[in-house]
């Protein structure tokens, strides 16, 4: 059912953990299944030289947040904000489709805590918008 990559970043998965001074936090909860993800990011001249994640997600959203903090890592605000859902399930060789909604934790949870960077530096949210409340997350 998974991809060997999806098993290797479930069963080892990168950047677990928190950024104590972190540059931003993002945290998003997912509408389908109420699981919770918080990702931590670190920016130095608008690049992320670190991220971090912490999730109560499934074994896919774990799989996920390891792969997408992977990808986002040295990259640019910019190129960051274009990091999909699919793009993480396809770098990881596919996810099955019942368990693609797990991937959007990752991708949401990225874009909360550059949402959080950017209004806490006072630059331009440039159509950003605020991560949803989510009733599971904040009970
Ligand atoms: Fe909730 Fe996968 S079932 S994140």
């Amino acid at each position: 059912m998974y991809s060997a990559k999806v098993m290797d970043h479930f069963s080892h998965p990168r950047n677990v953990g928190v950024i104590a001074d972190a540059s931003g936090i993002g945290e998003v909860g997912n509408p389908v299944c109420g699981d919770i993800m918080k990702i931590y990011i670190k920016v130095e001249n608008n690049i992320i030289t670190d991220i971090k994640f912490q999730t109560f997600g499934c074994g896919a959203a774990i799989a996920t947040s390891s792969m997408a903090t992977e990808l986002a890592k040295g990259k640019s605000i910019e190129e960051a904000l274009l990091l999909t859902n699919q793009a993480v399930a396809e770098a990881l060789d596919g996810l099955p489709p019942i368990k693609m909604h797990c991937s959007n934790l990752a991708a949401d949870g990225l874009r909360a805590a550059i949402y959080d960077y950017k209004k806490k530096n006072g630059l331009p949210l440039d159509g950003l918008e605020p991560p949803h409340d989510c009733c599971a997350c904040h009970q």
